[in-house]
Parts: C-alpha cells; structure tokens; sequence
C-alpha cells in the first residue's frame, strides 16, 4: 500500500518521539521537521537525511508532497496551526492537550469537520497494550457493570511555571476514563480540591471525584510532591475488579475475580440492616501483554483513520472532553470542591460523526 507523507511540527521535548516513530512505520514517509528554531530541526533528522528541514509553517503547509502534520508545539499553539493545516488540505494528528481551552478545541473540530479531514488526539496512554486491554475487558463485560475507578498518579514532579498539578498531570487519567468508559467520559459533574502547601501559587496536590453516567464513580489523585512514585488504577466492576500497575513490568495488570455480595436483596431498611455480606475469594488472572510502543501503535490508527476515511479511536470530540472536564474542575477548585458541571461540547458529538472524505 502507498504511504502517507507526514511532516513533524515541534521539535522540542516530545516531537522526536514522534519524528521516530513514524519514520519507522510502514504506513508512513516521513518528509520534513519543522521547528522555528532550525538547529532543533536538525538535530532530531540527524545527518545525511532525505528528511527536510523547515522553519516556516506556511511554506511547509503549500507543499503538496505532505498530507498529514503531526503537531508537536506548546498547547497554546495548536489551534492555529491545526485550522492553518486544515485551510491547506492536511490530515492532523495533535500531542495533548487538544488545545488551551474547550472554545478552541471546538473550532478545531469544526474545520477538520468543513475540510473533511481527519482530527486526531494523541491520547498517548490509550494505545498502550495495558489500555487497550482494560477498554476491551469493560466492553466485554469481563467487570460487569463499572462502580468505581480510583487512578492515582503521583511523584516528585516539576511545578510547571504555567500550569497546575490538574492541567500536568490528570489528562492522562481523564483520557484514559474516555477511553475506558463505554460512550466515553460525560461525569454529571466534577468536583476538585487541590492544596499549595509549597506556596507555589497554584495546586500541587490535587483530587478530583465524579460521578459516572454509568451510576459508578470515579477518583483522580494527583501529586507532584510525593517521595514515591504510583501510577495504579483501580477499575472495580461488579463482577471482577482490574488492577493496573504501570510501574509494574512482570504484573501490569491483574484481574481479581474477588468482591463482596450482599447474600439477600434487601429493599427495607430493616431487611438491609440483617443482610449480610459475604466475600469471594476468586482466582487473580495475569494476562500476558504485547510489549509494543505506544507510539508506534498511534501512528497506525492515525494512517487507518485516513486511509478508511473514519474517526480515529481518539478525535477531536475525546480532546474536547477531557478539556471540558479540566476546564469544570478549575472552576470546582475555585469553589473548594463544589461540584461543577462540564459546559456542554458545542454540538462536537454531532461533527465527529460526520463523514470524512480523503
Ligand atoms: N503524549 C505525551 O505523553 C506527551 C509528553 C510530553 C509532551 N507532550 C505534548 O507535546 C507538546 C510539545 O511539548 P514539548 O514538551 O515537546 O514542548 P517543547 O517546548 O520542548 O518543544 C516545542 C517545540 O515547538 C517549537 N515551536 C513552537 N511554535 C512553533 C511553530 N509555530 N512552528 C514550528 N515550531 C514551533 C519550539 O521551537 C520547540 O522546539 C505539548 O502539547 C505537550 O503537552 C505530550
């Protein structure tokens, strides 16, 4: 099959992630590296390359040998650099965040909608193996119903002279509940708390509850000033409760057929107070997952998405949601925790629906 053309804009911290990704898949050539800066460009082609430098994101975007951009900028960029990409014809795929805010993710939406192009989100963490299995354990009903989801990500982290320890840290969590959570995230509401006990000016320990369409809930810690580093998931389900330990090669992921029944169905009271409870102590499975490169799996849903003239499993519509519940948890956090309903998606649902043309 005929690759796709891709160009890299960004050649920062994250871009040559990306830079070596696609130059390692088959469904993709990559063509170019821009970067303002040229000697970043550079550096990440290395010498002797076919690849081509660029600095100049209008003459990039008039080249007619690249269909796609792979957007690799500060955030607070990729609005304007996607609805630029999109002007000229180009496919893109966007690093998260989708972009500053919800108003501009809709616009975003919008012209990938108008220009019959694809809007990818590279929600990174859902194309890892362990994602991909939980997704697939939900939709299989392997859980059963989901009650609960507790995700704690914590460690020693940079306080990020920008942003707090919500916008750093929980959109990995809030796109991977997205991901997981059967017709994605919609929680009724959110409600955040945070403490600055450094003085830093802004939250470094954070929590985020909310309530799941679904009747479950879930829980979102984070933390940039813990000693030790957790990155585990709780997804309990009514039939079987999933694990993930991400820090965990040999067991990243277990699967208890454990819980608690309530022996009788009480519906008084009085018939709840003499229920009593009893605990199944089932098998733990250990499935074996794939080791593979998350990025390498993106990239190959993002030349599918093309190609088949479809929505990616992460669009514009999943970076809008994940924005609009970080965006309703920083209004909570202004409240002291009051909870706060996400503003509804600007009729996005309906667009990423929409048919794509090649
Ligand atoms: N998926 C992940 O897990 C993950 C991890 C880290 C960062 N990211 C995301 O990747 C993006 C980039 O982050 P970073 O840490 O690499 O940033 P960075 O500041 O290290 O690099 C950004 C690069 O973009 C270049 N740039 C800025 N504006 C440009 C423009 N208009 N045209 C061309 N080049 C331009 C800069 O010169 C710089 O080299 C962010 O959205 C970030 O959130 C994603």
């Amino acid at each position: 099959m005929e690759q796709l053309r891709v160009a890299v804009v960004g050649a920062g911290y994250w871009g040559p992630n990306l830079v070596r990704n696609f130059r390692a898949s088959p469904d993709w050539d990559l063509v170019a590296v821009c970067d303002l800066d040229e000697t970043r460009a550079q550096k990440v082609i290395g010498p002797r390359s076919t690849v081509d430098v660029e600095t100049s994101l209008p003459r990039l975007l008039r080249r007619d040998d690249v269909d796609a951009v792979a957007i690799a900028t500060p955030a607070r960029t990729h609005a304007s650099i996607a609805l630029a990409a999109f002007e000229a014809g180009k496919h893109v795929v966007v690093e998260k965040p989708l972009a500053d805010g919800p108003e501009s993710a809709a616009s975003m939406i919008s012209a990938a909608s108008d220009a019959g192009r694809v809007l990818m989100i590279d929600h990174t963490y859902c194309y890892t193996p362990a994602v991909q299995y939980i997704r697939r354990a939900i939709a299989d009903g392997v859980l059963g119903d989901v009650l609960y989801v507790d995700s704690v990500r914590i460690n020693l982290g940079l306080v990020q002279p920008d942003v707090d320890v919500f916008w750093d840290l929980a959109p990995h969590d809030l796109s991977i509940l997205d991901f997981i959570l059967p017709g994605g995230l919609h929680p009724a509401s959110i409600s955040a708390t945070g403490s600055d006990p450094l003085n830093a000016g802004r939250a470094c320990v954070g929590y985020l509850s909310m309530p799941l369409t679904s009747g479950g809930i879930a829980h979102v810690n984070v933390n940039w000033l813990s000693p030790t580093k957790i990155r585990q998931m709780v997804v309990g389900g009514s039939r079987r409760t999933l694990l993930w330990d991400d820090l965990n090669p040999q067991q990243r992921i277990g699967v208890f057929d454990r819980g608690v029944d309530l022996s009788t169905q009480a519906r008084d009271a009085a018939q709840r107070e003499r229920a009593s409870v009893s605990y199944r102590l089932g098998d733990i499975t250990v499935p074996a997952l794939p080791e593979r490169e998350a990025l390498s799996s993106m990239v190959a849903e993002f030349a599918g998405a093309i190609r088949e003239g479809r929505q990616p499993l992460t669009d514009g519509a999943a970076g809008l949601r994940v924005l609009s519940v970080l965006q309703a948890a920083s209004t909570s956090l202004m409240m002291d925790g009051t909870p706060v309903r996400p503003e509804p998606l600007l009729g996005a649902a309906e667009l990423s629906e929409s048919v794509l043309s090649r």
